[in-house]
């Protein structure tokens, strides 16, 4: 039996004032659930600040990138040290918003311009995997564009990201890490991904992991769905065999929504 997932990835959003009143608010209306798993992932700033909220409660905390690196001359960069030593647990990677495959500096569309962070699977897996060195749980973020969606080509895209971020990691760190299978597409346009096609998806996610580990790696790990969830969408989604929780962007922003989120959640464990 997965326990239910429902981690809310604050993005750019949240000053240290902002962070105390949401994470406040989160750890008022679902700190004590046991039956799901509650991350919150605010950003860098903020994490000392959510840390001290969620002290006496059972929410976890997470970070939104990191450097694989341990220490050194990379200005701006955050080592998973780092963020162990601010109470973290978990660390999203490769989240779609960091991959730089669809955007370049001479892009004059500001949301292109915005996708420059160049990540790759390559990096990705660098930091998956220094990640779990250092005990950091990974929450690998995989997704298709919707030119590759059109194109048909969503499962190849999909299951050639997981393998890359995958690649050399262990049967035994396999158990700390989580799937989170985001449509590009579905980020933050409020256009979810139909709960029958995004069980799909995170099926065939899991078979990718079961082909890379094995059958009993596949059914104990952790697999969500990203891209528009909301109190109105959560039921059906959470509803799903292959839908383990919810990476959440702008649901997550407010605590009366991300505490329904966090409840259909704990509900879905019964
Ligand atoms: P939204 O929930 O705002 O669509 O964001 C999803 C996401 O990118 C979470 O990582």
């Amino acid at each position: 039996m997965r326990k239910p997932v429902m981690a809310g990835n604050w993005k750019m959003n949240c000053n240290n004032d902002e962070a105390k009143e949401l994470a406040d608010g989160v750890v008022a209306r679902g700190g004590q659930v046991e039956d799901a798993l509650v991350i919150l992932c605010p950003p860098a700033t903020a994490l000392t600040t959510v840390n001290d909220s969620i002290k006496n409660s059972n929410v976890k905390l997470g970070a939104q990138n990191m450097f694989w690196e341990q220490s050194g001359a990379y200005t701006g960069e955050l080592s998973a040290d780092m963020l162990l030593s601010c109470g973290c647990e978990y660390v999203i990677i490769g989240h779609s918003e960091r991959r730089g495959r669809f955007g370049s500096v001479d892009e004059e569309d500001a949301e292109a311009l915005a996708a420059i962070f160049g990540d790759t699977d390559e990096t990705v897996n660098r930091k998956v995997v220094a990640a779990l060195a250092a005990g950091l749980k990974p929450i690998i973020c995989c997704g298709e564009l919707l030119s590759e969606r059109q194109a048909g080509s969503t499962d190849d895209v999909v299951a050639s990201q997981v393998k890359a971020a995958l690649e050399g990691v262990s049967e035994a760190d396999a158990a700390n890490v989580i799937i989170a299978y985001e449509p590009v597409w579905a980020i933050g346009t409020g256009e979810v991904c139909d709960a029958d096609e995004a069980n799909r998806v995170c099926g065939m996610v899991r078979g990718v992991v079961a082909e890379v580990f094995n059958e009993d790696v596949a059914d104990s790990m952790q697999i969500l769905y990203g891209g528009s969830v909301k109190p109105n969408n959560v039921e059906g989604l959470m509803e799903q065999e292959h839908i383990d929780g919810g990476l959440v962007g702008g649901a997550s922003l407010d605590a009366e929504s991300f505490g329904t989120l966090i409840a259909v959640a704990a509900d879905s464990a019964k």
